[in-house]
């Protein structure tokens, strides 16, 4: 593990109403009490922010959104803003997630303007990339990757991404049970910092947590986290009850 501080996020994607998602974050929230050396975060759907908001308070789980739109306001039927978002507490905002790519046709495009409006907004960014099976069977993984980061991040500098969180999920990896090696997921997040160190600047590239995502269960995240370049975690199902969340931060 390295000097960063670790995040733990937890993305609970469209699981939970909103009395369910309050009350696993109020369980979560007195389980991590004495939890202090991580960062930790819980995405519920748009329905349940304002319910887990209130169940979050004076606790150290801060609050985070699985997605936003890119215009502040508008006619964007079902569509939701980064200020919708900071006026009800949120503080992370997940983009690109791999599943928003697949079903909903979101692109490096879509992305990178996502993630303008989240930094204009001051939302912390947690930035998704990750190759598919057939993208690692025909040996194209870092060319994916590669292809993703500079995408997301096109036009952004330095001063902006000073909160970027990235996480790697390979796409194989989330919701199979199949979990990348420790040395697959260290060989691409080490590569991931050598591009952010290229593309802006060592302290940056130092400074931005790169989490792993893909079937993290209570079992396999000590492994993972004993690896200098994994800074924390992106946990689905292994979120949705507080137990094995719990277990996960305290990893
Ligand atoms: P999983 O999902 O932990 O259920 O594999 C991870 C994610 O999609 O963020």
């Amino acid at each position: 593990m390295s000097e960063r501080r670790p995040l733990i996020a937890g993305n609970w994607k469209m699981y939970k109403t909103s009395n369910e998602a309050a009350a696993t974050a109020s369980e979560l929230a007195e389980l991590v009490d004495d939890a202090d050396h991580a960062d930790i975060m819980v995405a519920p759907t748009f329905t349940g922010l304002d319910a887990v908001s209130l169940a979050l308070n004076n606790s150290n789980v801060s609050l985070g959104a699985q997605n936003l739109h890119w215009e502040k306001e508008g006619a964007f039927t079902g569509e939701i803003s980064a200020g919708m978002l900071t006026a009800s507490g949120v503080i992370y905002v997940i983009i690109g997630h791999s599943e928003r790519r697949q079903y909903f046709g979101e692109t490096d495009e879509t992305v990178n303007k996502k993630m303008r409006a989240a930094i204009e907004a001051g939302l912390r960014p947690v930035m998704c990339v990750g190759e598919t099976e057939s993208e690692r069977d025909a040996g194209q993984t870092l060319p994916v990757l590669d292809k993703q980061v500079r995408g997301g991040l096109k036009g952004l500098v330095s001063e902006e991404l000073t909160r970027l969180v990235i996480a790697y999920e390979p796409v194989w990896a989330i919701g199979t049970g199949k979990t990348a090696t420790t040395e697959q997921a260290q060989e691409v997040h080490a590569y991931i910092r050598k591009l952010l160190a290229e593309m802006y600047t060592r302290d940056l590239a130092d400074a931005t947590r790169i989490l792993y995502g893909g079937s993290v269960k209570p079992a396999n995240i000590a492994e993972l986290m004993a690896m200098e370049d994994i800074d924390g975690a992106l946990v689905g199902g292994a979120s949705l009850t507080a137990d094995a969340f719990s277990q996960i931060v305290k990893f």
